[in-house]
């Protein structure tokens, strides 16, 4: 795994990085610490470039009501809740309490803790137990890769008209060209990627930035 944008050298996106804004001492100590206590999984995290893009994103769009799905050690839901103004809200739902006492942490530290709440359990269980209401003005969809249609279709009725659904790794390191791999992550980003493509209540693009990032705005 990489924290790097797909296909590119690591020069190139070392120049992408240090023309985009700086990432801070606090996201640098998470993305450390993380490495340290979970050297297996360090990969997971969004990218430098995508943490930037996001808390760029949150703010054009205004949003002020947020829904994660994956969470992990933190590095989005801060780069998010950063975005947000102060009585602005992030909904964080993961499954692991151990990785997400590290994001707690982190929240804390950044200061943005008091703006989001977060969920442990089942993911899609977290989601189907709110509302069917289009509160949300951005999702952002980043568990585990075999559920992500059926993540879609309950964040889709949740997100208001004009909000907007990101969702990482829709390259799957390019795995998703590669016809011999059918494992069931692989298979469940193409599912993904394929029904965004017939989904007409959405306008979406996929951007090659980080391993494929997915920014689809409901119309
Ligand atoms: C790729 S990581 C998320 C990375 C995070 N967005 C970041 O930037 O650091 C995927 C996360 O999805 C969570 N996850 C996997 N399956 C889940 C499920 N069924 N429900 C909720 N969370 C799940 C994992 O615990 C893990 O923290």
């Amino acid at each position: 795994m990489t924290r790097s944008s797909e296909g590119l050298s690591p020069q190139l996106h070392a120049y992408i990085v240090d023309h985009s804004t700086p990432v801070d001492s606090v996201l640098t100590d998470l993305v450390e610490e993380t490495a340290r206590l979970f050297p297996d999984h360090k990969g997971m995290q969004i990218g430098p470039e995508q943490g930037v893009f996001t808390t760029l994103l949150t703010r054009i769009c205004g949003a002020r009501e947020i829904v994660e799905v994956g969470t992990f050690t933190g590095y989005s839901s801060l780069c998010f809740a950063r975005g947000l103004p102060d009585d602005g809200r992030l909904l964080a739902l993961d499954i692991s309490e151990e990785w997400t006492s590290v994001a707690r942490r982190y929240w804390e530290r950044a200061g943005v803790a008091d703006k989001i709440t977060l969920r442990i359990g089942p993911a899609l269980e977290s989601l189907r137990e709110l509302p069917e209401e289009p509160r949300f003005d951005l999702a952002f969809l980043d568990a585990d890769k075999e559920g992500y249609v059926d993540y879609w279709e309950e964040l889709v009725p949740r997100v208001r008209p004009g909000g907007l659904i990101l969702a990482d790794n829709t390259l799957s390191h390019g795995r998703v060209v590669d016809t011999t791999n059918t494992s069931p992550a692989v298979q469940g980003i193409r599912d993904f990627n394929r029904r965004l493509v017939e989904d007409d209540r959405v306008t979406q693009v996929l951007l090659p930035l980080g391993d494929g990032l997915t920014l689809a705005r409901k119309d």
